[in-house]
C-alpha cells in the first residue's frame, strides 16, 4: 500500500469519530493543555483511530502525533507526523472549520500527504513531485501578483502572547497594503487554502510540525513558496514561525512582515 493512501485511510477513520461527535461537540468537555490550548477525548480517540491503521499497515512506522507522541522526532525511516483535529476550539464551539492533517515523512523529508475539511468533507493530497489535488483536482496557487488584490489568511499568537506585538505590527502593515485577512482558525486548512489559489499568502508566528507538516506540501506541490519568517527553507517537521504564499506574492509579503 502506497503511503498516501495509508493516511488517507487513517485521515478517514478519524474523520468519522469527530464527525460522529460533532452533534455534541459543544457538550463534550475540555481539558486545559496550556493557556487557550485545549484537548478534548475527540482528539485523543480520533489519534489513536489513526495510529491503529499506520501500524495496522506499517508496524514500523513512527508517529510525532499531537496529542500522544509529540516528542517523536522524524528523522530515519517513515514517520506519520498527525495532527488529529486541527482547529479543536472550532470543533468545540460548532464553528465549521476543522480537519485532519496527516504528514508522512521518509527520512526527514515530507513525501506525502493529506488533510481532510472535516465539514465540507473535502480531502486534499500532495505527493513530492507529483502535484497536488482537492479531491482529485489538481490544485495551483494563486496567479494575482498585485498586493492590493491579496486576500491574506493568517492565525493569531493566542497561545503564545509574546509574540503579540509584532504580530500586530504586523497585522497593520498587511490591513493597509492587501484587499483583506481573513483567519479561519485551523492551520492546516489556511495552507490548503493557499493551495488551492483562495489565500495569496499565509502567515503565523507559532506553529507545530503536525499544523504544517501535510499542508507544506501541498503549497509546494501547487506551486507555492513556503519559508519561515527570515526567508529561509523550511521542512515541515519544526516547531516556529511559517510564511507560505504564491510564488508571485511570498517575496513582497515576506519583505512586508519583515519591515513591520
Ligand atoms: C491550532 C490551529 C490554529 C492555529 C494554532 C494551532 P489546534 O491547532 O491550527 O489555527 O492558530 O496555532 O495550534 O490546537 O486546533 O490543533
Ligand atoms: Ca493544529
Ligand atoms: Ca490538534
Amino acid at each position: 500500500m502506497q503511503l498516501l493512501d495509508i493516511a488517507i485511510d487513517a485521515a478517514d477513520a478519524a474523520a468519522e469519530i469527530i464527525r460522529e461527535r460533532a452533534r455534541e461537540a459543544r457538550s463534550i468537555p475540555w481539558q486545559v493543555k496550556s493557556h487557550s490550548d485545549f484537548v478534548t477525548d475527540v482528539d485523543t480517540s480520533a489519534e489513536r483511530a489513526i495510529r491503529d491503521v499506520i501500524h495496522r499497515c506499517l508496524p514500523t512506522a513512527e508517529v510525532l502525533g499531537e496529542e500522544l507522541s509529540p516528542n517523536v522526532l522524524a528523522r530515519g525511516g517513515v514517520t506519520f507526523v498527525v495532527d488529529p483535529l486541527d482547529g479543536t476550539t472550532n470543533f468545540l464551539h460548532g464553528f465549521p472549520a476543522y480537519a485532519v492533517s496527516i504528514g508522512v515523512a521518509i527520512d526527514g523529508i515530507v513525501e506525502a500527504g493529506v488533510v481532510l475539511d472535516v465539514p465540507a468533507g473535502d480531502r486534499y493530497t500532495a505527493v513530492r513531485g507529483a502535484g497536488a489535488s482537492k479531491n482529485g483536482e489538481s490544485i495551483r496557487v494563486s496567479a494575482i501578483d498585485d498586493p492590493s488584490k491579496a486576500l491574506i489568511g493568517t492565525g493569531f499568537p493566542f497561545k503564545h502572547l509574546v509574540h503579540l506585538d509584532r504580530y500586530q505590527r504586523q497585522f497593520a502593515a498587511i490591513v493597509r497594503t492587501t484587499s483583506g485577512i481573513r483567519r479561519p482558525g485551523a492551520a492546516a486548512l489556511d495552507l490548503a487554502s493557499v493551495a488551492t489559489g483562495a489565500f495569496d499568502g499565509f502567515w503565523e508566528l507559532s506553529l507545530a510540525p503536525w499544523d504544517v507538516a501535510a499542508g507544506i506540501l501541498l503549497v509546494r506541490e501547487a506551486g507555492g513558496v513556503v519559508t519561515d519568517l527570515e526567508g529561509n527553507e523550511v521542512t515541515g517537521l519544526q516547531h516556529g514561525p511559517l510564511l507560505a504564499a504564491s510564488s508571485a506574492l511570498h517575496t513582497w509579503l515576506l519583505a512586508t512582515l519583515q519591515s513591520a
